[in-house]
Parts: structure tokens; C-alpha cells; sequence
């Protein structure tokens, strides 16, 4: 290589790396219509084991917002529909929320932003009329508590409100939503806040009758007789996730509105579906969640907002079983509620590949009898195979220097090797699975 494409290819790297540190982040949506839970403070180490720094929830769930203090996960809490009529109506009910639900938890717990209702103008639209009252209300108590530059309002709205969302460069909100929305963005704007936008194109490919290849829809590669060009612009779109966020801006500047940044606050593929829903496996959501995350966290914008990153909120953390419809609209989750992945995951940059279960270790149960911990280390670190170098004297985990840390060690290095070709965590019954890093908590 030659000295001057060298050094250019060193600079660019340098300017990747270095914008890559500020740069986009993808989190997750913590729906809860799920018949086995795990406790709040599971979840927040689910969170943790798995680096996930930003999550969205569907309502002020007093547990988790607990659970989540003093671990400076960002979190976005949510209006209910259900919640939005009333504040909407009334601006001491706004303040009433934000006190119980905002001023009761921050600092500790990094509360950031305020997701008013899900999908207003779609699936309530009687609510409409009060939408942006409510935004108003509550950001006014917000600017009472002195929280309004750290947490922002918004509302999270569903591709459904712009008709014609191919191509991009012409799309609009439909229009018997125009004045709402006029609020709506003059609202972001005047309050720097970010228009929030649920953006499925496991939906736009499955409605789509065959318009637009599944590759497409999947962030892989199309063929080049198959490149899907705006006739405007000329704009190549390599996904249709890209092209949803373009003519979410395209609308937005179509009512005359710039510098207001989108963030999607939903996205996913379900990993299994009913017998009418072929497009719902276990292969697919493992390749557009992935090339989902790789795509956001190269930080670029979409075509026509090249420099504006597209932070995204996965949907979902757990399969929600608890949920209406159709088999699909159950398997929305990347976690099952053992903290073990759905499919394959890795979170954004390459030193944080999950693998397929991390986040689940095996360790000795307080209390159990010293001498059956005793012959289960022995067996693990003989015929188990375990790797116990670095319980030996001397060494870094020798310390503390006890029976039942030494097999804590023992026990995960052999269920981590082993559990994927049937290796259990029981050890005569003095072993059990967590979510808690136990490298962490000794
Ligand atoms: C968070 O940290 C603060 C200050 O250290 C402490 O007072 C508080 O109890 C902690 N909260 C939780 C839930 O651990
Ligand atoms: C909360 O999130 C904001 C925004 O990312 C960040 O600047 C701040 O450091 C976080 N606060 C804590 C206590 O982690
Ligand atoms: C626009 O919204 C109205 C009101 O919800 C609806 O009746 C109409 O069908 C929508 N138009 C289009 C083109 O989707
Ligand atoms: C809605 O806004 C668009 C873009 O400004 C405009 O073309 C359209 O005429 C408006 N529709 C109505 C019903 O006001
Ligand atoms: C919005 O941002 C501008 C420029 O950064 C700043 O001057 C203004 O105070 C901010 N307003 C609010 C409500 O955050
Ligand atoms: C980032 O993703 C966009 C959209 O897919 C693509 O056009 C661009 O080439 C990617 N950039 C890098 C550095 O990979
Ligand atoms: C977690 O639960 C899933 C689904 O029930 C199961 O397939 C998987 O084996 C479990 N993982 C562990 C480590 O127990
Ligand atoms: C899970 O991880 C193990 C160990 O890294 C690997 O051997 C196995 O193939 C992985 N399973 C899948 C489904 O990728």
C-alpha cells in the first residue's frame, strides 16, 4: 500500500473510532405482558450482563424504575393511552404524574425522556385532540421540578400516519392529521425534543404483497437488478428501515420543520409465528436484529440525513405470551426469561458479542453442604473438564479462599463449556443458575 492511501486509510479510521464514541446506541423496550417475569432486579442484570444502556418502558413501573437507579441505564417511562385522556384534560393530574413518576427517582435513577401513549393518532384517535395538551402539560411540570433539560417528552407514532411511505422523498403525513401534527413537531421544537417513530419493516415487507424484496427488509445485500432507487432523488436505499426513517423526515420537512431528529422507539422481527405468518422465524429475526444493530451503530443517517445517527429501541427484551393476536405478536422478544438469547445476539461494537447465552452463569447455592461442594469442584476441575488455573494459589481468583467460591468458579467454567452439548448446572443439586455476574459480586 502506498504511504499516502495508508495514511489517509489511518486518518479515516481515526475520525471512525473517534465519532463511534459518541456515537448512536441501540436499546430495548421492556414489555411485561409476561406470565413468568422475572423480578425487577433479574431484568436490570439481564440488562447489565448483556451492556444494554438505554430501555424503554410502557408505563412508570414503580419496581423497575427502582431496580434501575444507581445503574446509569437511561431510561424512557411511559404514559399509558389509558393515562393520556386525563392528563391531557388536566394539568394538575400532568404534575401529579411527574412528581410519582419522574421527580420521585431522578437523579438516581437516569430518567431521560417521557413516551406519551403508544401510537395516538393510530389506535386512538378519538385522544388525538388532547395529544399534544398533555405533552405541554407535563413538560410544564417538568419546567417546574427543573427537570425539562434533562428529561424530554414525546410520543412515540406508528409508520401508519404517512400513507405512502415509497418513495421517500415524496411522502407526507396524511393530512387529516395535519394540525395535530403541526402541534406535535412546533412542541419537539420548541423543546428540543425528538419526533419518536415505531418503524416495522416486518410489516412494510409482509403488507407489502410481494412489492419489495425480503433482503430488503433484512438489511442484506440486493442483487443490483433489484436496487431500490427514489426517482427524485436518486437516493439508493439499502434497507427498508432506512427508507421509513427518510419519509418520516421527509414528511416532517413537508410541513415546513427541520432539525428535529428522529429516534425509533420500536423495531424487531418476531421469531416465530402462526401457520399464516411464514415470514416470522427464528432466521429472520436473527438477521435483522443483527444487521439492525451493525446498521445503527455505524452511526451514519439515513440517505437524506446522512449525519444525524439513528438511535433505536429493539422491541422487545421478553416474548410477551401474555399478548393478544396472533402467534407472532407473542415472539417479539431476544430473551427468553432465563436470560439466555432467543437466537445468536451481538450488541453493537465486536468486544460485546453476547454469544447465544451469556448473561446466565452457574453457581453454588448459599448453604449448600460443604462437603457436596467440595466433591463437585473436584469432579469439575477433574473428569468435568473445567479450566481451575486461576483458583490455584497465587492466582487471581484464589481469593477468597473457600470452598464454595472456589466451586462457584468451578461450576461456570464447566457449564460454560459444557452446557451447549448437555452439560448441566446441578452438581448434586448444590448449583444453580443466575443472571448475576458472579466475577462481579465476590
Ligand atoms: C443509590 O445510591 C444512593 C447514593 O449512593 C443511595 O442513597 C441509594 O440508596 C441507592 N439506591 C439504591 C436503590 O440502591
Ligand atoms: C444519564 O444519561 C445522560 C445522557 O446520556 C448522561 O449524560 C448522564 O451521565 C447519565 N447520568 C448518570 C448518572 O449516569
Ligand atoms: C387518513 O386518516 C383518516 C383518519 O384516520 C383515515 O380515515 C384515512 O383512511 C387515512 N387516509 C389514508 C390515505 O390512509
Ligand atoms: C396538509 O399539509 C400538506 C403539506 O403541507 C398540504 O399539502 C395539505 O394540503 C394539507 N392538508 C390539509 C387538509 O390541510
Ligand atoms: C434548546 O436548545 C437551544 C440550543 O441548544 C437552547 O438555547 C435552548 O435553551 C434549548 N431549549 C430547551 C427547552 O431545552
Ligand atoms: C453505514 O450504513 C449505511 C446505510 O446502510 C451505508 O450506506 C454506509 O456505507 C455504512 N457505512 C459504513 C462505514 O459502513
Ligand atoms: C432458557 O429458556 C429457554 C426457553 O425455555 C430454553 O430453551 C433454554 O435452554 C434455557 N437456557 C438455560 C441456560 O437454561
Ligand atoms: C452457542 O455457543 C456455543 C459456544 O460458543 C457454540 O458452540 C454454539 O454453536 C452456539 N450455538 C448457536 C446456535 O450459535
Amino acid at each position: 500500500m502506498k504511504l499516502k492511501t495508508w495514511l489517509a486509510s489511518v486518518l479515516l479510521l481515526t475520525v471512525a473510532m473517534l465519532t463511534a464514541t459518541l456515537g448512536a446506541f441501540v436499546g430495548v423496550n421492556i414489555g411485561t405482558d409476561v406470565s413468568d417475569l422475572p423480578s425487577a432486579s433479574n431484568i436490570v442484570d439481564i440488562l447489565q450482563a448483556n451492556q444494554i444502556t438505554h430501555v424503554r418502558l410502557y408505563d412508570a413501573n414503580a419496581h423497575l424504575l427502582q431496580a434501575l437507579s444507581n445503574t446509569s441505564i437511561e431510561v424512557i417511562v411511559g404514559v399509558t393511552n389509558e393515562e393520556v385522556l386525563r392528563i391531557g384534560e388536566s394539568p394538575s393530574a400532568a404534575a401529579t404524574w411527574i412528581n410519582k413518576n419522574v421527580v420521585a427517582y431522578v437523579p438516581s435513577t437516569n430518567i431521560t425522556g417521557i413516551a406519551v401513549g403508544s401510537e395516538v393518532l393510530s389506535t386512538i384517535p378519538n385522544v388525538a385532540p388532547v395529544l399534544v395538551p398533555a405533552m405541554n402539560s407535563l413538560h410544564k411540570a417538568l419546567v417546574a421540578a427543573n427537570l425539562n433539560f434533562r428529561v424530554k417528552v414525546s410520543t412515540p407514532q406508528s409508520m401508519d400516519i404517512i400513507p405512502k411511505p415509497f418513495p421517500p422523498s415524496t411522502a407526507t403525513f396524511n393530512s387529516s392529521w395535519n394540525s395535530t401534527i403541526y402541534q406535535l413537531l412546533q412542541f419537539l421544537k420548541n423543546t428540543n425534543s425528538s419526533y419518536m417513530l415505531n418503524a416495522y419493516p416486518y410489516y412494510g415487507y409482509t403488507k407489502g404483497d410481494g412489492i419489495f424484496p425480503i433482503e430488503y427488509a433484512l438489511f442484506r445485500p440486493l442483487p443490483s437488478v433489484k436496487q431500490i432507487v427514489d426517482p427524485n432523488t436518486l437516493f439508493h436505499y439499502n434497507s427498508m428501515f432506512d427508507a421509513m426513517v427518510d419519509a418520516t423526515y421527509y414528511s416532517i420537512e413537508a410541513l415546513n420543520f427541520n432539525n428535529i431528529p428522529i429516534v425509533v422507539t420500536e423495531t424487531g422481527w418476531p421469531s416465530f409465528g402462526g401457520a399464516n405468518e411464514p415470514d416470522a422465524t427464528e432466521e429472520n429475526a436473527e438477521l435483522y436484529i443483527n444487521n439492525m444493530i451493525q446498521r445503527v451503530m455505524n452511526d451514519s443517517g439515513p440517505p437524506s440525513q446522512p449525519n444525524i445517527a439513528i438511535n433505536t429501541y429493539i422491541y422487545e427484551l421478553f416474548n410477551e405470551d401474555k399478548r393478544n393476536g396472533p402467534v407472532s405478536e407473542k415472539n417479539w422478544g431476544i430473551f427468553y426469561t432465563n436470560g439466555s438469547t432467543v437466537y445468536p445476539l451481538s450488541f453493537g461494537a465486536s468486544d460485546q458479542i453476547t454469544g447465544n447465552s451469556s448473561g446466565v452463569f452457574c453457581v453454588a447455592k448459599d448453604g449448600a453442604d460443604t462437603d457436596k461442594l467440595q466433591s463437585g469442584l473436584s469432579w469439575a476441575c477433574g473428569q468435568g473438564g473445567a479450566n481451575c488455573a486461576a483458583i490455584q494459589p497465587g492466582q487471581p481468583c484464589y481469593l477468597p479462599n473457600n470452598v464454595k467460591s472456589h466451586a462457584s468458579y468451578a461450576y461456570n467454567d464447566y457449564y460454560q463449556r459444557k452446557h451447549s452439548s448437555g452439560g448441566t448446572c446441578d452438581f448434586d443439586g448444590t448449583a444453580t443458575i443466575t443472571t448475576k455476574d458472579p466475577s462481579k459480586s465476590i
